[in-house]
């Protein structure tokens, strides 16, 4: 059976963004892969979180993830430090990544403008980190957004270069995992390219309704269409992108009727896109509040998660030690 792994930084709480992009189908794939899911609370240290918040996040993302569907007998659920295998292969892979490639990742150089006085070497190794944990457990296919294509395109090259450098066939190279025909970026509402922590702009899972109609109300849009047909702003397909994700095919066509006949109410169109996400997310809020209240059982489920992920760890670390010539 093909395995199939996914994680989340626990920087917060899950957003719309991590539910479209890496959830949904994860949650969709439980009951035909060999599933694991885990909160990478090793990979959150870059930005020195405080001790509290560190225990405190892991747990929220836990009841979370439990909240969106995810059944942790079929999937079982672990927390990064747990397993502290991953640390000896980030080491590996260490020594085969090279400077120059590490800097010229993406998301390094963003954070590198970000955070100019916080450039730590984590940050320079996150997708070796990241490869670690998915070659750890011999990943085949790997849920994630759209953002996160490039660590991919790294776990694979690390597969490939351990392979080459060893002469083996050992890793196989993990591919992303989307259920629609392309990976998903859900944007932001405030006109800017996605949503997530950094940016500010997130819709929470668990945001109440108030809160979900002040984020949708106050959605950058503009002074509406000047002609028939014509192409949409940034500002407006994020709107329309929601709309497809979260209101469905007929809300859609009808705004977009509404649009290209030059009639549309951007107001109407926030109404009903504030409702949707909120029968949306009422739901899963509600089992958010029961599985945070229950703190028992929260262990439980990350004790036998760490337990499953520990054996399947401890299986790839005995090989590799013995392909590398230790032991
Ligand atoms: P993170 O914590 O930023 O996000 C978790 C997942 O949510 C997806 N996501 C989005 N997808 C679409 N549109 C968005 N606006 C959006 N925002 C977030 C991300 O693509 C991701 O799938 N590096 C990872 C965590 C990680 C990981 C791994 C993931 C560490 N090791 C191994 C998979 C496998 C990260 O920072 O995700």
């Amino acid at each position: 059976m093909e395995r199939v792994i996914s994680g989340i930084r626990p920087t917060g709480n899950l957003h719309l963004g991590n539910y479209f992009g890496a959830v949904k189908s994860f949650v969709k794939m439980q009951d035909e892969y060999d599933c694991m899911f885990f909160i990478a609370d090793w990979h959150s240290l870059t930005t020195h979180p405080k001790p509290e918040n560190i225990r405190r996040s892991a747990k929220t993302i836990l009841a979370e993830y439990l909240a969106c569907g995810i059944d942790p007998e079929k999937a079982p659920i672990y927390i990064q430090s747990d397993v502290k295998q991953v640390l000896e292969l980030y080491l590996y892979f260490n020594m085969n990544a090279y400077l120059g490639e590490l800097e010229r990742v993406t998301s390094f150089k963003e954070k590198v403008r970000k955070q100019p006085d916080n450039v730590n070497a984590g940050l320079l190794t996150y997708p070796t980190l990241m490869a670690a944990d998915i070659l750890m457990h011999k990943a085949d296919k790997v849920p994630v957004g759209k953002d996160q294509e490039q660590n991919m395109e790294m776990a694979r090259l690390f597969a490939r270069r351990f392979n080459r450098i060893y002469e083996v066939e050992y890793f196989k190279e993990p591919q992303s995992f989307h259920y629609t025909a392309e990976a998903v970026k859900v944007p932001g509402l405030d006109g800017s390219g996605k949503m997530g922590k950094s940016e500010g702009n997130c819709i929470y899972l668990c945001d109440d309704e108030a809160t979900i109609r002040k984020k949708v109300m106050r959605a950058v849009t503009d002074a509406g269409p000047t002609e028939p047909n014509q192409e949409k702003p940034e500002p407006i397909k994020n709107l329309f992108t929601f709309l497809e994700l979260v209101s469905g095919k007929e809300a859609y066509d009808y705004y977009n009727e509404q649009y290209n006949t030059m009639q549309i109410r951007y107001g109407d169109l926030k109404k009903q896109l504030a409702a949707d996400i909120n029968a949306f997310c009422a739901p899963i809020r509600e089992k958010i509040q029961t599985y945070s209240a229950d703190d028992e059982y929260l262990q439980r489920v990350a004790r036998l998660g760490a337990e499953r992920a520990s054996e399947s760890a401890e299986k790839t670390l005995r090989e590799v030690r013995q392909i590398i010539g230790f032991r």
